[in-house]
């Protein structure tokens, strides 16, 4: 990744005092009930918006909502969420009906320096997600600059990502710096050893992932599900439990390629047995190759546990993706929880450089109660885990792009 334009570029051309800002955040935030069940992604666009009020700028915000495809769908409307920013930014926000045309044209004409207005969900367009040049042209009308802070929405080359860059003086906002800054401090150059902890359940999802960060981390350990792929690829029985019987070989070649190239794999020695995914079922500890022909693996063991936090003890710098058991149904979650709070201490001694994300690995770091105890958790999934496959994400390369 190059240099990466700041708010301090637009500023420094006059663009943002009384200017009009097309702010790019993520809103796609989980409803449970009809209620938003996690604002996180709403608590972390708030310091660009009040900065740009600060500076007497019109912001006005350009988001999608779920997955309309290209057709209007008025339970995917942004009208409930745009309210939901305006209480946590304290303030009115204003809103449009439509993000193109009249409708919207309208709202940001009426709107003062400081105030912020919201357009409806730019995927009611097909031209969003084809970041079609005429409906990049449309959004672009709206503002004098572009300031880009959804992260989490980079791995997408839409309009209103990458379109509306090229066709406005364009800079990253204070929440995408924040996960630039933090993303780069563990991959580009960080302290090392450098570890990563990849879980969840299956490798096919992960294997971009894991051929490159066997290539850059000392040590990678490999939990949930994806852990049974790799035991049972060196011969284990690992009875009933998840695994993909097809990618033994692929699991192998990682292997191999660890060895050749010096990275250390951290496999569960002892695991967590059940008969059934229930809460409070019946369960044993054992090692990984007595799991019996009717027994699941649901969580790594306590000397598991021990022999990870011996690893990372020595690690100045971790990057955590997918939880290490099913940590939603008890208790299963014990070797994600504890390895999650012994990172914690460890950033707060300051020792560790620690940085999380996807949507299962924040949830699962609430979970143990250590939410804030990490260095930086990301709010992305999607992007996230391409980032992680070493891929350039377009939302950021345009942010670089000379202009
Ligand atoms: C996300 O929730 O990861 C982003 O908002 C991107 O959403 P998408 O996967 O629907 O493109």
């Amino acid at each position: 990744m190059g240099r990466f334009r700041r708010l301090e570029d637009l500023d420094a051309v006059g663009l943002l005092k009384g200017g009009n800002v097309l702010v790019r955040i993520d809103l796609n935030v989980p409803l449970k009930d009809g209620r938003i069940a996690d604002a996180t992604r709403i608590e972390r666009s708030l310091a660009t918006l009040n900065e740009l009020a600060s500076r007497g700028a019109k912001s006005i915000v350009v988001a999608h909502f779920d997955r309309p495809k290209g057709k209007r769908v008025a339970s995917m409307s942004l009208g409930p969420v745009a309210k939901a920013l305006g209480e946590h930014l304290k303030r009115p926000v204003a809103f449009a009906e439509d993000c193109i045309g009249g409708a919207a044209e309208e709202a940001v004409a009426a709107l003062g320096p400081g105030e912020v207005l919201v357009l409806e969900n730019t995927r009611f367009h097909a031209g969003e997600e084809a970041n079609d040049p005429d409906f990049a042209k449309a959004l672009a009308r709206h503002g004098d600059a572009f300031v880009s802070d959804a992260f989490s929405c980079a791995h997408r080359a839409h309009a209103s990502t990458v379109g509306i860059a090229r066709l406005l003086p364009s800079a990253a906002g204070r929440a995408m710096e924040a996960e630039l800054d933090a993303l780069s401090s563990v991959l580009d150059a960080p302290e090392r050893p450098l570890a990563a902890l990849v879980g969840g359940s299956k490798i096919s999802t992960k294997l971009d992932l894991l051929r490159n960060l066997v290539a850059k981390v000392d040590v990678l350990v490999i939990g949930g599900g994806m852990a049974n792929t790799f035991l049972a690829a060196q011969g284990i029985d690992v009875g009933r439990s998840m695994h993909e019987a097809d990618l033994l070989p692929t699991a192998r070649e990682i292997l191999k390629r660890a060895q050749a190239v010096g990275c250390d794999i951290v496999l569960p020695k002892d695991v967590v047995l059940a008969r059934e995914v229930k809460a409070n079922a019946a369960t044993r500890v054992a090692q990984a190759d007595e799991t019996g022909a009717d027994e699941m693996i649901l969580d790594v063991g306590a000397a598991s546990l021990a022999a990870i936090e011996e690893k990372l003890s020595r690690c100045r710098t971790i990057v955590w993706n997918g939880p290490l058991g099913v940590f939603e149904v008890e208790p299963f979650g014990r070797g994600t929880f504890e390895t999650a709070r012994f990172v914690a201490e460890r950033v707060a001694d300051g020792e560790l450089v620690a940085v999380a994300g996807g949507g299962d690995t924040a949830a699962a770091l609430g979970a143990a109660g250590v939410a804030d105890g990490f260095t930086y958790v990301s709010t992305a999934g999607g992007a996230f885990l391409e980032w992680l496959e070493g891929k350039a994400l377009p939302g950021v390369e345009v942010l670089c792009e000379p202009r």
